[in-house]
């Protein structure tokens, strides 16, 4: 009987989706369109607001640091460098801002993320805006390596790194009625080689802060952000640029990606994709994944394949 049930459904149910489709995506997309301008009109004034941007030390992070000053925020800076802190802190302060503590902290430690929410909070009284930002990214093969451990890190930092803070935020931004903005990637729909644990992360922390939109209903918005390639210290190395070929591909400055962020965060958008051509590739892997497989190997282009092969 189940199986009637299933074969019956698989029948009917794609013509009767395509049918609703064909009705209903028109309207939907009108109806995204207003409330896309509704939300730009009623954007959200962060002037005296309590942001705290974690991995503010340097690139994407650091330029949120001075896009929400100049709006006339209030800043908690969190990383593990500190002097980087206090030098962003004080340009953050010229900027417009009219207070701003650095707290150093390593974001895949549980005890340092209950820390620095419980500083900010202590310290302002309030927490309006959560940016989850600090990642790093580990390169190689997922057959090179020795001990698939060395991968803990990333998972750590990346995904757990994002859930501890969210964890002690939480209660705050309830009270606050404030938002959550996750900085993920378009790795997390990409197969890019040679970052496998990142882009797991990645996916992950989409999935995980999608869950947690359903949950929270209304009560805390959700802004997840998935940049495409954006110039900081990450992308530039001498590390990544030669494992990863990465100069075919279009890039934005850091400054305009923190831009648009801050921007997104403020009309209270539920996603963001920076530079917004990048979603093109989300389309791209439903209709046909074997084609962005292809392009993703061309990344590996001129480089080295497999550290066993050529040592
Ligand atoms: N650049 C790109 O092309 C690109 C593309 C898509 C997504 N993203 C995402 O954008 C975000 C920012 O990256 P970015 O490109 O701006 O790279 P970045 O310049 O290397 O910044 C990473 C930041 O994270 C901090 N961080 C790393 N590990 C940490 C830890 N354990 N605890 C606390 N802070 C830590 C670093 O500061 P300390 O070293 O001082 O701790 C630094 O401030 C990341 O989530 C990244 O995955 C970047």
């Amino acid at each position: 009987m189940k199986l009637i049930i299933h074969k019956l459904i698989s029948i009917l149910l794609p013509p009767l989706a395509i049918l609703l489709l064909l009705f209903l995506f028109p309207p939907y997309l009108i109806f995204k369109y207003i409330s896309h301008k509704i939300r730009s009109f009623c954007r959200e004034d962060v002037a005296g607001k309590v942001v705290l941007i974690t991995g503010a030390s340097s690139g994407i992070g650091e330029h949120l640091a001075y896009e929400y000053a100049r709006r006339g925020a209030r800043l908690a800076l969190v990383a593990r460098r500190e002097d980087r802190l206090c030098e962003v802190a004080d340009k953050s302060l010229e900027l417009g801002s009219p207070d701003v503590i650095v707290i150093p902290a390593d974001v895949s430690n549980m005890e340092h993320c209950k820390r620095f929410i419980d500083k900010a909070v202590n310290y302002f009284g309030r927490l309006d805006h959560l940016v989850n930002n600090a990642a790093i990214v580990k390169l190689g093969m997922f057959e090179d390596v020795t001990h698939v451990s060395e991968f803990a890190p990333t998972m750590n930092t990346n995904f757990w790194g994002s859930a501890y803070g969210t964890h002690f935020a939480v209660p705050h931004l309830r009270k606050s009625k404030g938002k959550i903005i996750v900085i993920a990637s378009v790795a997390g729909w990409m197969p890019l080689p040679k970052i496998s644990f990142y882009n797991a992360g990645k996916a992950a922390l989409v999935s995980f802060y999608e869950t947690l939109r359903v949950e929270f209903g209304s009560d805390i918005g959700i802004t997840i952000v998935t940049p495409g390639l954006i110039e900081t210290d990450m992308v530039q190395g001498e590390e990544f640029t030669s494992e990863i070929q990465v100069g075919f591909i279009p890039s934005e400055s850091a400054e305009a990606c923190a831009k648009a962020i801050v921007a997104s965060a403020c009309r209270g958008d539920r996603y963001l994709t920076e530079p917004s051509w990048y979603r093109l590739t989300l389309l791209l892997k439903i209709l046909c994944p074997e084609l962005l497989d292809s392009i993703c190997r061309l990344t590996l282009f001129g480089r080295r394949r497999s550290s066993k092969k050529t040592s």
